[in-house]
């Protein structure tokens, strides 16, 4: 078994980027800068903006935090996304999900200027990508592509189980594995909660991409020897061993699946990273203006 470290993947490719960004600003270029619209105060999504804003510092980006309290309106978030869309310094920007229940995230993420969506959310970059145009793919599909080229692990031809059907990770990561491309043209299947036999689905995979945020769903007994396992799930659980009283659980029973797959990503340490990573990936493209121009 070989462990896929997402940590130490998205270090050198950090390295990479905060050298590319030197560059820009050596030859008088314009600093990439990734705005991120923060509502409420969820734990999650506090951890995951407070990440990409570090990521950002780490790299010599520019960020900018934009906070509201749950009780924020919904035309008040147009309103800043409409500002964000206009802002000539804010090169991409990204809305944290998920946003109260009194807010459309359909509509905010509609209201995204497409050449500034760095998640790659808003239906024409999910539109273009499945059409295998330039667009901007979002963050954890594409920091899975990422590791997967790494680790020179080819799905041409592979059976690829994906576990979850979410509009963030399960479906973008599936049209992405079945693309006639390289680290495509694999047979891929997409299991859900309504899906009837996944014990049996699961067996006859080469790779698993677990994305469904159900702790340990993934167990020992559901997968074959030599399997490659991407674990996407990151729910949080209590602990008492941890500062924070919390850690974060994979949807793979790690101690079960590891010792008969070939490949497999660690939580945390695995997915996460890369995530933070392709979102800065994404912020840099947007700023040098590739994918849309
Ligand atoms: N919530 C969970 N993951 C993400 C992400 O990648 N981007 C945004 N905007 N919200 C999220």
């Amino acid at each position: 078994m070989k462990l896929i470290d997402g940590k130490a993947t998205a270090d050198e490719i950090k390295k990479e980027i905060a050298e590319e960004v030197k560059q820009i600003k050596a030859a008088g270029g314009k600093t990439p800068h990734l705005a991120a619209v923060l509502v409420g105060h969820d734990g999650g999504s506090e951890t995951y903006v407070a990440s990409k804003v570090k990521a950002c510092e780490e790299v010599g980006f520019d960020s900018s935090l934009i906070r509201f309290e749950d009780d924020v309106t919904e035309e008040e978030l147009l309103k800043t996304v409409d500002k964000l869309n206009n802002d000539p310094d804010v090169d991409g920007f990204i809305v944290q999900l998920p946003l109260p229940k009194h807010i459309s995230e359909h509509k905010v993420i509609e209201a995204i200027d497409p050449r500034k969506d760095v998640d790659g959310f808003h239906p024409i970059n999910l539109g273009r990508m499945a059409l295998e145009l330039p667009s901007f793919v979002s963050a954890t599909p594409a920091g899975i592509l990422m590791l997967l080229r790494k680790y020179k692990i080819n799905p041409h031809g592979a059976n690829v189980v994906v576990l979850g059907r979410s509009h963030i990770v399960g479906k973008p990561i599936a049209l992405l594995l079945m693309q006639k491309r390289t680290c495509g043209d694999a047979t891929v299947t997409v299991c859900h909660s309504q899906t009837r036999n996944i014990k049996e689905i699961c067996l006859d995979a080469d790779i698993i991409i677990a994305a469904i945020g159900v702790p340990e769903f993934l167990k020992g007994d559901m997968v074959k020897e030599g399997v490659v396992v991407i674990d996407v799930g990151t729910t949080r659980v209590p602990s008492t061993e941890t500062k924070s009283g919390f850690k974060l659980k994979g949807d793979v029973a790690f101690d079960e699946v590891a010792p008969k797959a070939s490949y497999i990503t660690p939580v945390p340490g695995g997915v996460g990273p890369m995530t933070i990573v392709s979102l800065l990936k994404n912020t840099l493209l947007a700023a040098k203006k590739e994918i849309y121009n």
